[in-house]
């Protein structure tokens, strides 16, 4: 590289509405230079994929750290490292139950004021079938809505909650386990979120128990609508991983999900994050 001269950043897109490819080297993403122009992507496309990239977990944490706040795990006693993702109990013995929900579409972090920004999820053991990580573009959905369903959704507020997702997988729990998801307690937040940027994003995914206000009925017809709308093909993209991809969400305009695949093979990912910028609102 002729000193002085700027990295030229370098992608092209995925799907017309969703996910972009960047072809930088790992080099490049590692100088850091072109933080600023990927988060301004990342916001665009909803998800950015590097293709057999291969960061260690050394590289992954600083290429995060070029991009934002590297946020630690909670259950990793707030160090700066990445959290493995995967169902072996051996080797993520709290979270391997609570990984169980993410097969279903989510956002992360909607039990708190402040959503994390993104996710990076790099794949060191891909899953032996099945296994894709199916993203949809919740700001292309919603400006895809008429103007009058927009007015409707607009007023809308949504109780999400965490113990409700349970029913998803387990559809017989214990009374002690609703119990225990329960106290992680509820968030009240609107269906639709009003960007700083002025954008407009749906807010929606399996914690999204029930809309206030109306009849159980109604809210189903509308949270299970919506997850339908947000969903279809033009909206969506689901990444079939290889070895050493590494794919970040902007948790604030997509949602996502783990694709079925073999509990018992050892799909492994390893994830960072980056800290929230902006409250649900
Ligand atoms: C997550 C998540 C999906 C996957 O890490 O938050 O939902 O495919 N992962 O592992
Ligand atoms: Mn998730």
């Amino acid at each position: 590289m002729i000193v002085g001269e700027m990295t030229r950043f370098a992608h092209e897109e995925i799907k017309p509405s969703i996910g972009s490819r960047i072809l930088n080297t790992k080099e490049e993403l590692l100088a850091g230079e072109l933080g600023p122009q990927i988060r301004e992507l990342l916001e665009q496309r909803g998800v950015l994929v590097f293709p057999k990239i291969s960061f260690t977990d050394e590289e992954q944490i600083a290429f995060t750290k070029t991009l934002g706040e590297f946020a630690p795990e909670m259950r990793d006693g707030g160090e700066e490292k990445i959290h493995k993702i995967t169902l072996d109990v051996k080797e993520n013995p709290q979270s391997a139950e609570y990984l169980k929900g993410s097969l279903y579409w989510h956002i992360d972090g909607t039990m708190n004021e402040v959503p994390i920004l993104a996710s990076l999820l790099s794949c060191k053991v891909p899953a032996t079938w099945g296994g894709n990580t199916g993203f949809c573009n919740t700001y292309a959905a919603y400006e895809a809505l008429t103007d009058e369903q927009k007015a409707e959704y607009e007023k809308l507020r949504v109780i999400h909650s965490v113990w409700a997702t349970v029913f998803y997988y387990e559809p017989e729990p214990s009374l002690a386990k609703i119990k225990g998801m329960q106290a992680i307690g509820e968030n009240e937040l609107p269906l639709v979120w009003n960007h700083k940027s002025g954008r407009k994003s749906l807010i929606l995914g399996c914690t999204a128990h029930r809309v206030t206000n109306v009849e159980p009925a109604k809210s189903a017809e509308i949270l299970v609508g919506l997850r339908e709308w947000a969903t279809r093909d033009e909206f969506s993209y689901s990444h079939e991983w290889s070895v050493g991809d590494l794919v970040i969400w902007d948790n604030t305009g997509t949602m996502h999900r783990a694709e079925k695949y073999d509990p018992e093979c050892n799909r492994m990912m390893h994830r960072t994050k980056l800290q929230g910028e902006e409250p649900f609102e």
